[in-house]
């Protein structure tokens, strides 16, 4: 009998309340229940995808802020109550005043995506990447989106996007994310 309601008390829904690109979103979701899964079935933003659920493939990248840094996480790697407080970009929030963000506008140009299934995390990813390292060589670029897959691009393209935008945004003295 204790153990079932020590069973019933750890499978209790609990509040999770989350900003996410800059809106806040409220939900009781059960303890189990994966960022991802609350990004895009509560909070209804589904250009955060999954692609693996294990922590392979990169497809679910959001940016979330730690302590006023913002950095790349896969978010089926974290629980949606340990999120509760935090603040999330995801790629929806990622233009600004209908602006394309300097990586959307690169990928475009240069071609960087073919099915598109891993370009939100791609990009997330690669704003994160910028973020640590803001001029980036073509290896060090490879190695700042090594977490994440993508099936179709062969990566050249993606590269070469992620290495227009670094530029155009140190150009601009802008922050990756303002
Ligand atoms: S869905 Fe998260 S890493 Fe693949
Ligand atoms: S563009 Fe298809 S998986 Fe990357």
């Amino acid at each position: 009998m204790a153990v079932r309601k020590r069973v019933e008390e750890i499978g209790k829904k609990r509040p999770v309340t989350v900003e996410i690109n800059g809106q806040k979103y409220a939900f009781e979701v059960e303890p189990r229940l994966l960022l991802v899964h609350y990004i895009r079935e509560y909070a209804g933003l589904t250009g955060t995808h999954i692609g693996c659920d294990t922590t392979n493939c990169g497809a679910c990248t959001v940016l979330m802020d730690f302590n006023g840094k913002w950095k790349a996480i896969k978010s089926c790697t974290m629980f949606a109550v340990q999120a509760n407080g935090k603040r999330i970009i995801t790629i929806e929030g990622l233009a600004k005043d209908g602006e394309l963000h300097p990586l959307q506008k690169a990928f475009w140009e240069h071609h960087g995506l073919q099915c598109g299934y891993c370009t939100p995390g791609m990009i997330l990813a690669a704003a994160g990447y910028l973020m640590i390292n803001p001029n980036p060589t073509e290896m060090e670029v490879r190695h700042g989106i090594s977490g994440n897959l993508c099936r179709c691009t062969g990566y050249q393209n993606i590269v070469k996007a992620i290495l227009a935008a670094a530029e155009e945004i140190r150009s601009s003295g802008k922050p990756v994310i303002e």
